[in-house]
């Protein structure tokens, strides 16, 4: 069956967040080094990123590299940050001719320099394109998020220039998400049933699918099955079947 021509267009999720996970047991499968793992991650990043171009997602977020990760040997934290700088600069070509433009959420201040650099360079030069927005979760972490926008609020009502109440609206815009709609489906890779400190407040009403495939295995293929399951699901808001079949 392909899975591709299954895929109701109506129903297609704006925005997916994926968790990309197993990239260090899939090299250890096969007695290799973990960043072995790291650069065979980039095919399916590659994929991933073509398909959802192909498809019309419009946001497809990738967690790739949280602050926990600094707790890593320092080689494989060196070892992915050359990785960025290397993918980004030999993907901003294929990224302008495909209109995807670049973005990233999470504290870039503290990365290397020449990933930064990388960054910011691809982010700037992909800023017009109108495709796919894909944006990069990178020294990111949800908590580090919500206490750094707790910490504006905080500052621009010191200042006086937030005088009502704080809404669900005016939150948002303070997460390094603004602009952004929240993710309808997130994907994680690698068998584990976690969230791992990743867009908690993004991930209120997101659909959850979670597959044992490692993430340098996940394929085209892979990544329509979770599409074609988060179309199956009913999503309620808290409201009942009954009350959705009848708005
Ligand atoms: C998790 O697997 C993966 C990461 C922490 C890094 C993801 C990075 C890439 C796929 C490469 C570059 C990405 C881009 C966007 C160009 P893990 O190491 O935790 O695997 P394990 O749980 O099996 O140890």
């Amino acid at each position: 069956m392909d899975l591709k021509s299954k895929i109701v267009q109506q129903n297609l999720p704006q925005h997916i967040a994926i968790i990309m996970d197993g990239n260090g047991r899939w090299a250890k499968q096969s007695g290799q080094p973990r960043l072995f793992g790291h650069s065979n991650g980039v095919r399916a990043v590659r994929e991933v990123t073509e398909a959802s171009a192909e498809l019309g997602i419009k946001y497809l977020t990738l967690y790739a590299f949280s602050t926990e990760n600094w707790n890593r040997p320092e080689m494989e934290v060196m070892g992915l940050m050359s990785l960025l700088v290397d993918t980004v600069g030999k993907e901003l070509d294929t990224l302008l001719k495909n209109n995807v433009r670049l973005r990233s959420i999470g504290d870039l201040s503290k990365l290397p320099n020449s990933t930064k650099d990388a960054l910011e360079r691809a982010i700037l030069k992909t800023k017009d394109n109108t495709g796919l927005t894909l944006i990069l979760a990178l020294n990111y972490s949800s908590r580090w998020e919500i206490l750094d926008a707790v910490n504006k609020i905080s500052k621009d009502i010191r200042n006086g220039f937030l005088p009502g109440d704080i809404n669900e609206s005016v939150f948002s815009n303070y997460l390094s998400t603004v602009g952004i709609p929240d993710p309808e489906l997130l994907i994680r890779t690698s068998g584990e049933l976690r969230i791992s400190n990743f867009l908690l407040w993004q991930l209120a009403y997101t659909e959850l699918y979670f597959t044992d495939t490692f993430w340098p295995d996940f394929s085209r293929q892979h990544f329509y099955e979770a599409i074609d399951s988060y179309q199956s699901r009913e999503r309620r808001f808290g409201k009942t079947s009954e009350q959705l079949e009848t708005s």
